[in-house]
């Protein structure tokens, strides 16, 4: 018997994956799998709630899946499959909504923000959103759900949907939890060393597909001050450009920050910026090469996608079953 406590995560489809995301979360994932019975899924339903252009999103989320198997997560150990070819959400996504009120939904900060942000498509699934999560997460009855700060609020939603349906029904759910990673690095853009790497600076990211001179030109360019006394010395509150670049070369080489400073005592920034860079090339190399060579297997890509929705199906269909019974449809 398994006993292994269950986690389960959804990524969305939409963007390509960065050092941050990397060093930060996804590195850490393959050892997970030996703890836990891990499920991740492309959230491509949520995905559509924003205008999406379709070639684009079929493309990506086989990219992201291909990015993924090439960061370490093991197809053989991690159930890995996409949303959309699980029907399950989708069924116990309109139960969860019939059990999801009207004044919970309009509380939830996501919604808030992009519905200000896209105006002219505030759709019916942008509000009911948290609903599909909740049914993302519970057909699975995992014990942990590792999410970041922003969707905190949606596992916290999803728990009061638990106590309430569980309070009419008696106990169909198991109570999830959310799951703060054990610090992985967190990295700071280059260009803007105050907020965390992302996407949306594109010059102060490092994309996992970049080519290296891409990537040494980012770090040459990246910030750090005008000090030229003791230059690559760790003090994150006055140098915090220098102490990002410091924490990405610790991440990777597993260097100490005393270790750093002794390497490139007396030499300027001119030189630990592109060492920086090189160390960065070299673990993002055979990443990338083995994501290209994934996603030109098709056939591969597509054996694990579907053997993944096979065994994802199968435990989502347990949990629906019992729910259609208990809220009264006549079975099948
Ligand atoms: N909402 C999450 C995000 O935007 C993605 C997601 C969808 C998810 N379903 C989930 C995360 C279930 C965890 C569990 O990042």
């Amino acid at each position: 018997m398994d006993e292994k406590k269950v986690m389960l995560s959804g990524i969305q489809p939409s963007g390509d994956l960065h050092l941050g995301n990397y060093l930060g979360a996804i590195k850490n994932w393959a050892a997970r799998a030996e703890e836990f019975d891990c499920y991740y899924f492309m959230a491509d339903m949520h995905t559509i709630t924003v205008r999406q252009t379709p070639a684009d999103l079929r493309r990506r989320t086989l990219e992201q899946l291909a990015q993924y198997i090439a960061c370490g997560l093991d197809p053989e150990k991690n159930t890995l499959f996409i949303q959309s070819h699980v029907p399950q959400h989708a069924e116990l996504g309109w139960v969860l909504n019939c059990y999801t009120m009207f004044g919970e939904l309009s509380r939830m900060t996501q919604f808030k923000d992009k519905s200000a942000k896209h105006k002219d498509n505030i759709n019916g699934g942008l509000f009911t959103y948290p609903a599909l999560m909740a049914a993302d997460i519970l057909l699975y009855q995992p014990d942990f759900v590792p999410v970041g700060e922003d969707q905190k609020q949606h596992v916290e939603l999803t728990r009061n949907i638990v106590q309430r349906f569980n309070g009419i029904y008696d106990d169909v759910f198991k109570m999830p939890e959310p799951y703060i990673p054990k610090a992985g690095a967190r990295v700071m853009g280059l260009t803007a060393p105050d907020s965390k790497m992302s996407k949306s600076i594109p010059e102060g990211c490092v994309f996992l597909m970049e080519k290296p001179e891409d990537i040494q030109r980012k770090f040459k360019r990246a910030i750090t001050d005008s000090d030229t006394e003791h230059p690559v010395r760790y003090d994150p509150a006055n140098k915090p450009g220098v102490a990002n670049l410091m924490n990405i070369y610790s991440a990777i080489t597993g260097k100490s920050f005393q270790e750093i400073e002794t390497e490139f005592a007396g030499q300027g920034y001119g030189k630990f910026k592109p060492a920086v860079g090189e160390a960065v090339i070299e673990t993002l190399r055979p990443i990338r090469e083995e994501a290209s060579r994934i996603l030109a297997d098709k056939a591969y890509l597509e054996s694990v996608y579907k053997a993944g929705a096979e065994k994802a199906s199968y435990v989502a269909n347990k949990t629906l079953r019992k729910v259609y019974k208990k809220v009264g449809f006549v079975p099948r």
